[in-house]
This record gives C-alpha cells, structure tokens and sequence, in this order.
C-alpha cells in the first residue's frame, strides 16, 4: 500500500509500516562535479568509488559530469584509467557499467593560479553546452586545506562562486576536515572562504554524519515517545561515546603528527555523536533546526583544563599484537619523530551544563591500535531507586542500558533483567537486540555517497556549520595548548601497547564502556 501524504511516503511492507521522504527520490538537478585534487588518495578512494557506485544504483543527476583537477598532466583517457584501477578495487565492479560512467569522467590539468581558473571556467561552460549540466556546480576540494583559501580566491575570481547569473546554475562548495587547527586558524579559514561562498554555499563534510546509524540516533530519540522521557539526568548515570580503532596510522605521519588524536577525532565525530545524543529535540526536522540544536550542546559544553586531569587522559601506543599480528609502536612508524609526543588515544570526561544533563559525565574515548574497531554510543541508566528484591536477591540491581552500535554491528541493544524460568527466584541480564543487518537486505549505503548526494541536493542537515566548528574549537582549544606547550607534557602522554584497550586507569573505563560491545 502506497499513499502520499504531505511530502512523506507511506508503505505497508510485511506487517512493518514505513514511512519515506519522497522528496528523496530522483530530483537532483543536472550538475557537474569538480574535484580538485584528482590525482590524490581521496579522490581515487572515496569520492569516484562512491559517484561509481550511485552511478550503478542509478542514483547521480541526469546529465552529469565529473571533471577532476589537479597538476598532474594527464587527458582523459589517462584519468579514466587511473580511476578505473581504484574503481576496481574499491566497488563490485562491472566494465560495462564503467564503460558509461567513465564517458562521463573528464580531466583538467591547472596550476592553481588566476589563469587557469579562467580556463577552467571557459571549459566548464563549453562542458555545460555540450552535457547540458545547466551551470550548476559542485566544487568538492580533496586537497590539503591550506590550498582552500587559494582555491576559494581563484573560484571567486573566475565569477565561478557566482550562482543564478548568466548562465550559471548554483555554485557550491565542498571541504573537508579538519576546518583549522584551532579556533584561530579555524576562523581565518572560513573568513577566507566567505569572501566568496555564503554559508549556505559551504558544505563541511563529516563522515561520521552520513553513517545511518549515526543519523539514527536522532530517530531513535524523537519518532519514538518511549526514550525521551527517560533521557536525562533523572535516569541516565552516564553516558559512553567510543571510537576504538585497531589499525595504526598507516601512511598519514605527516598529518597526524600534527593532528594527533584530538584533532583527528574529537573536534569533529567525536563531538558530533556527542551532540546528537544531548541536543533538544528541534521543532522540525529540517537543516537550521537540526543545526541551532547541536551548537546550543557544543556551547554548554563545560570548558575544562589538564587540573585536575581526570577529565582528559592521553596515550601513545607502542608495540604490541593487533589481530594476532606483531605491529610496531607509533614511535616508530615511518614519518614519525622518534620523540613524537603526539597523543594517539584520548579519554575524556565531558559534562554538558544545562537543565536536562547537569552533572552527568559524558565519557568520549578515540584511539588508534586498540584492541579492535568499536563505535558506539552507551546510554548507560541509573539502579532502580529502591530494590524491593534485596531480602532475596544481592543489594543491588544491574541498571539498564541502551547500546546504539555504529561499528562493527549496526544496531541497538537494550539491556534489561528478567527472571529466569524455574522454581528458584534468580534474575539475569537480557537483552532486546536490532540489527540493521538481520532486518535489511543489501549494503548499507556508503557515507560518502550520502554527502555527496545532500550537496548536491543543497541539503545542509549532515553538515557542519561553522558557528558549530567554532564551538568545538572553543572548547578544545585551551586544552590543546595546555597539552602542547606544558611543562612536562612528556609526562601526560601514557604508553599503551598495541592491542590493548588503552593505557593503564583508562582501560578499565574502555571496558566498562564498551560493554558488550568489547566481545565483538
Ligand atoms: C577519519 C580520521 O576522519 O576517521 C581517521 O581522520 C579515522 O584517522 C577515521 O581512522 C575513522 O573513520 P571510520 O568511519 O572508519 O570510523
């Protein structure tokens, strides 16, 4: 059964109700997608397997055309050859299916100056003639940002930031982390791509965002009247967000030596996921609601510093077992500082200052070479008030807690107790389990994809907005320059080894807060 009411789809499917935006499906207008940096890592990764694989599913824009730039000199054929290879590794390749998309694939060689981003713009209007793209562009910038001001500036100065003028459709722009390094250069860097993009223009992609799981913590929360009421500091003792991770930095020494696991994960996923969980229920779903909501909890985040530091602890990983697997310690991974001091894992005590969370701990833990790859978030709740079993049963009874699972299970668990069958009275901990994968057919759908399709849809919702970048800084930026300038920094660092949960008086909190999560 199929009827449509306001904007939203209603089926009948096996017993289940469903509802979907219908406004979803198959209106995104004609665009061309511009990649600056396509000769990079990124590019042949993430963004052409993704735009391959929508192009398979038969969800891109008609027409479309992606034209990738870079300095490396190459023509077309070259380019779809170089892409096809990754292509090939990344996504369930089929060669006719690639021989069309490729038809679609062009390359233009620029140096980023004023020149050719006049002859860039020349091409792309000659492009727009010939596919009939109608002007509208999609700059996505897989380059390091220290060349997004440039790239913005030459943008600007080739009229092709410009939108609805002569010709040209809408013009947006597309960034990835990190936005700065703290909220100084944060805010030079956007001031220096507002000179020529609006905010609305700006499209700063966090991964994490385009996750169903993670888009579904909101409809966990608010399409469902049950979590709500409970969803505060009256019944939440605290609340658990992880992003473990058991691979090491591979190749990126050069970035992370200078990011380290602060900037890597916390400014942006790790305070994203934070922010879902506690944010106010918005009056509407819609981009700006959604947006005002998480900065308001990014600004009552409690500002806090290294004294005392049980609020933050940080690690190094050194060597260890991953996986069965001898790996080596960060120290001495290729490109790093035999010295580094560069945190690669962060415990971090947060409490966010309003009605609904005063004094409840938001506990957030990230790092690299952990024992293995969990994402989750744990709402874990109070002890019943009273415990009218305690003549029978021990004194205390095990609280309640909700598992949403982002990694490597898809999917919520609820914890509760329940009697167990038989003649003596015993209570034991059980579970009510949902897993995406036991109730939906097919892959999941890529997270890059999803942005890339919001952009070109001009659908902000998973996007950063930089009020909430500045908010992030706000907070983190104290604490990074304690961590970095310090005296006896050294000594803030705890050693791990590979494989273990972190170092030691963290790694009991990992544990605790991974729960079940930790035999996955
Ligand atoms: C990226 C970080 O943003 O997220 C990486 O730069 C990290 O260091 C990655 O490995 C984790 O993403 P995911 O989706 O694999 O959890």
């Amino acid at each position: 059964m199929t009827e449509n009411q306001n904007s939203s789809r209603f089926e009948k499917d096996a017993g289940n109700y469903r509802f979907c935006d219908a406004r979803a499906v198959g209106q995104l207008e004609p665009c061309t997608i511009v990649i600056f940096g396509a000769s990079g890592d990124l590019t042949s990764r993430k963004l052409l397997p993704a735009l391959f694989r929508m192009y398979c599913a038969g969800g891109l824009p008609h027409p479309v055309t992606v034209v990738g730039c870079a300095r490396s000199r190459m023509d077309n054929d070259k380019f779809r050859r170089y892409l096809k290879e990754s292509a090939k590794q990344e996504t369930d390749f089929d060669d006719h299916l690639w021989q069309e998309f490729a038809a679609h694939l062009h390359y233009f060689a620029l140096n980023y100056d004023e020149t050719s981003f006049r002859q860039l713009a020349d091409h792309l209007r000659e492009l727009d003639i010939v596919t009939g793209t109608g002007g509208n562009r999609l700059f996505h910038l897989a380059v390091p940002p220290s060349l997004y001001g440039t790239i913005g500036g030459l943008l600007g100065g080739a009229g092709l930031n410009r939108e609805n003028i002569e010709g040209s459709g809408w013009a947006r722009i597309v960034v990835e982390k990190p936005f700065g390094r703290d909220l100084v250069s944060a805010v030079q860097l956007d001031e220096s791509l507002r000179r020529h993009f609006h905010e609305k223009q700006i499209f700063r992609i966090d991964h994490y965002l385009a996750k169903d799981t993670v888009q579904n913590v909101l409809m966990l929360r608010f399409a469902n009247a049950v979590f709500e009421p409970l969803w505060n500091r009256n019944f939440i003792d605290h609340v658990g967000i992880i992003a473990a991770e058991s691979l090491g930095i591979g190749k990126r020494a050069g970035y992370y030596e200078e990011s380290g696991v602060i900037r890597d994960m916390f400014q942006n996923h790790m305070l994203q996921l934070l922010a879902l969980t506690a944010m106010e229920p918005p009056s509407q779903f819609e981009a700006e609601r959604v947006r005002d909501e998480k900065v308001k909890v990014l600004r009552s985040i409690r500002p806090f510093s290294l004294k005392p530091d049980d609020n933050l602890v940080l690690g190094q990983y050194g060597e260890g077992i991953v996986d069965g697997n001898a790996v080596t310690g960060y120290r001495r991974e290729e490109g790093v500082d035999p010295q580094s001091l560069t945190p690669t894992f962060a415990l971090m005590r947060l409490f966010v200052d309003n009605w609904r969370w005063k004094g409840v701990p938001f506990y957030l833990v990230s790092g690299k070479r952990l024992k293995s790859k969990v994402t989750s978030i744990v709402i874990q709740f109070r002890e019943v008030p009273h415990t009218l079993f305690q003549n029978i049963l021990a004194a205390r009874i095990i609280a309640n807690r909700l598992e949403l699972w982002i990694y490597p299970e898809e999917g919520i668990r609820l914890s509760f107790q329940a009697k167990d069958p038989g003649p003596r009275l015993c209570l034991q901990t059980r579970t009510m389990d949902f897993n995406y994968r036991d109730n939906f057919a097919g892959p999941g759908f890529d997270p890059y994809a999803k942005m890339l399709l919001d952009a070109m849809a001009g659908n902000q919702m998973l996007f950063w907005r930089q009020d909430a970048v500045e908010a992030s800084w706000e907070l983190l930026t104290p604490i990074l320059h304690d961590c970095e300038v310090c005296r006896g920094r050294a000594t803030l660092l705890h050693p791990y080894p590979a494989g273990s949960w972190g170092p030691e008086g963290a790694s009991a909190w990992v544990e605790r807060i991974i729960g079940s999560g930790a035999e996955k």
